[in-house]
């Protein structure tokens, strides 16, 4: 059983990130803010730290974690670099895309990150924040979305600490996370494939790299681990695709509708990811017990925002 920990709540200023740091050298768990979702750092370099993590989130297996650097040569010694990459890191990084390339012999990582396989998942984040921690920390990262294994991905600091305060050692508090859904993914071993949709869109990878990028099907066997069906799930039901409202639905809208709240009264599709993870929070923390969903357009980032949407309503387990 996880002993409880004092978790402290950090401010986003030169003593948040000197505390952040020294909790990370000593093999504590902090999280951070990045411009998708909060993670939860850890030194990724230490394997009891590490393993703290799955144990916080309480994350039924390991499954590979993303790492997380503030410079292109810090990531260049821990992966095979390509021409793709290059490619991918000219034009997103810093940004919200995590990009999965063979892992270097001799990285120094601790296993668990990537749960013994031969690739590694890392990514260089724009929040200021986030890269003002990684500079004062100085080495490699691992950090997961901090919540619970199964619940929703966190974008705020209050969201962190009520999945897991007394599970970890403290929460920065960076205000409320900008683009609201987890990073993109593109797997760069092989053949360019998206791994996970997101902010990144794959016709954005696919003009940078001038070649299509293919897309991960639910069955192959590369898939990135964590994409099980039901993985960002809030405690109420979720319908999709709602056009009317049954009796005792809360009501999650997009576009001209009557709901409870709307994701984008203008169908801006930005807007609606920053509001994705939020809302749903609220939602579940009001009592709701089936959440009813407008349609989503499955275009540009409203395939990241339908993605989301269809692993809360998949059936659990
Ligand atoms: O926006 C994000 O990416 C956030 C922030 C904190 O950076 N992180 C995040 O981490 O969403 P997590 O652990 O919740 O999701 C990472 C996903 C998992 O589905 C995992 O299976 C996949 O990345 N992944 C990690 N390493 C991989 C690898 N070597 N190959 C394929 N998939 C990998
Ligand atoms: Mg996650």
């Amino acid at each position: 059983m996880p002993q409880t920990i004092q978790t402290e709540t950090l401010l986003n200023n030169a003593a948040g990130y000197a505390r952040a740091a020294q909790i990370w050298r000593d093999g504590g768990l902090v999280a951070l803010p990045t411009e998708t979702v909060y993670g939860l750092g850890a030194d990724a370099a230490n394997d009891i730290a590490v393993a703290r993590i799955y144990e916080a989130k309480g994350r039924p297996s390991f499954n590979p974690l993303i790492v997380h650097l503030a410079d292109l040569e810090a990531v260049k010694a821990l992966v095979r670099w390509n021409d793709h990459a290059e490619k991918v890191a000219d034009a997103f990084w810093p940004g919200p895309l995590t990009m999965v390339l063979p892992l270097r012999d001799g990285a120094g990582l601790s296993k668990l990150v990537t749960a013994g396989m031969a690739t590694l998942a890392v990514r260089m984040p724009a929040h200021p924040t986030a890269r003002r921690l990684l500079a004062e920390f100085g080495g490699p990262v691992a950090a997961p979305s901090a919540n619970r294994s199964g619940h929703i991905s966190p974008t705020r600091a209050d969201h962190v600490m009520a999945d897991l305060n007394g599970r970890i050692e403290a929460v920065l508090d960076g205000g409320p996370c900008e683009s609201g859904l987890e990073s993109t993914i593109i797997g760069l071993t092989d053949v360019p494939t998206l791994l996970r949709p997101g902010h990144v869109t794959r016709e954005a990878l696919s003009q940078v790299l001038g070649l299509p990028v293919a897309q991960r099907h639910d069955t192959d066997a590369i898939s990135a681990p964590g994409q099980t069906a039901s993985h960002y799930a809030p405690n109420a039901r979720v319908r999709l695709n709602a056009v009317d409202w049954a009796l005792g639905e809360a009501r999650l809208g997009f576009g001209d509708v009557d709901c409870d709240l709307n994701l984008s009264a203008s169908e801006d599709l930005t807007e609606a990811a920053a509001n994705l993870f939020e809302y749903l929070h609220r939602l579940d923390d009001a009592g709701a017990t089936t959440i009813a969903v407008s349609p989503i357009p499955h275009l540009g980032l409203g395939v990241a925002i339908n993605d989301r949407l269809t692993r809360a309503a998949a059936p659990r387990d």
